[in-house]
């Protein structure tokens, strides 16, 4: 298997508050180097699966942003299993660009080879995927931000014994695989809430598609909508990092962590509650959004 089960078990950490609720984090980034937090678990079993067919010419190919996460994990795995890998990414503008991007640069450096479509192509991917799985009839086609059946199963092993003592899971939200797989196996009791980096009113659905219950709210925490990143998420970024030492990205973590911290000053989660929130890694996109940073002269993340 080219995706094992981690030797150890992943690290809950308390996060100090002083408030009458208790704020742990489970950090599922520490999981991988290059395929971290939830990308790690959305790949699992999509591409152990694939591998385990022996497929005559394996290929695996995805689709993603400029800054996306699950294009450097899906090149990360590629080049560790060996097998080729195409990203259709969204933006033609890119095709000159892509030197200065450390997310392209890293997908590239792992061996996959970039296609760069227009937005109005990448908006019609259903169309994309149909020509790909013709054009590919052996490849692995893995929707973007790596979100079907088999990332939902493959979310339910970030649950366990310990998670089952809380009373809220937390996490952040794109196009809804982490949060189905969560709401999907958590325990009768658990709460889940999910942060939504992007303002998409389809999401509800998609999700309850995915788990089948309803045991989750959805809460707006695009701060500006997706990928704007604004300077008090700077701030509280780089306060966590040095006041908890744990690093969050300024797209997903970084914004969800701000607003769970807004909701308990608000007095959203009853006294005594235990609040899980899942870091989700992504860690790879600080680099990038350094440079989009640096050139708007503002400070960056440290
Ligand atoms: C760091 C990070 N957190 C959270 C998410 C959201 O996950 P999902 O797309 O499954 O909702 C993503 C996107 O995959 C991500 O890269």
């Amino acid at each position: 298997m080219v995706l094992q089960l981690p030797a150890e078990k992943i690290p809950i950490q308390e996060i100090p508050i002083d408030k009458k609720i208790r704020l742990f984090i489970k950090r599922e980034d520490l999981i991988h180097p290059q395929i971290s937090g939830n990308k790690y678990w959305k790949l699992f079993f999509n591409i152990n699966k694939y591998l385990a067919e022996k497929p005559e010419k394996p290929y695996v190919i995805t689709f993603g942003g400029a800054f996306s996460n699950h294009i450097a994990a899906v090149s990360a795995v590629g080049s560790l299993a060996g097998i080729p890998t195409l990203g259709m990414i969204r933006g033609e503008e890119l095709k000159d660009k892509w030197l200065q991007n450390p997310t392209l640069l890293f997908a590239k450096k792992n061996g996959m080879n970039l296609q760069f479509v227009s937005r109005e192509e990448y908006r019609h991917k259903e169309k994309l995927t149909e020509f790909l799985k013709t054009e590919f009839p052996h490849a692995l086609v893995v929707p973007e931000g790596g979100t079907n059946e088999e990332a939902v199963e493959g979310i339910k092993m970030m649950l366990n014994d310990d998670t089952k003592d809380f009373d809220y899971l937390c996490t952040a939200v794109g196009t809804g695989g982490t949060i189905s797989g969560i709401s999907k196996f958590c325990e009768e009791n658990q709460k889940v809430i999910g942060f939504k980096a992007v303002r998409d009113n389809s999401l509800e659905d998609s999700i309850s598609k995915l788990t089948r219950r309803r045991n989750f709210d959805l809460i707006d925490s695009s701060f500006g909508g997706y990928g704007k990143i604004n300077d008090e998420n700077i701030r509280f970024i780089n306060d966590f990092k040095l006041n908890y030492g744990i690093p969050l990205e300024p797209i997903y973590t970084g914004k969800m962590m701000q607003k769970i911290f807004e909701l308990i000053e608000e007095g959203y989660f009853p006294e005594n509650s235990k609040v899980l929130c899942f870091h989700t890694g992504g860690l790879q996109g600080i680099e990038g959004a350094n440079v989009l940073l640096e050139k708007q002269n503002r400070n960056l993340i440290i």
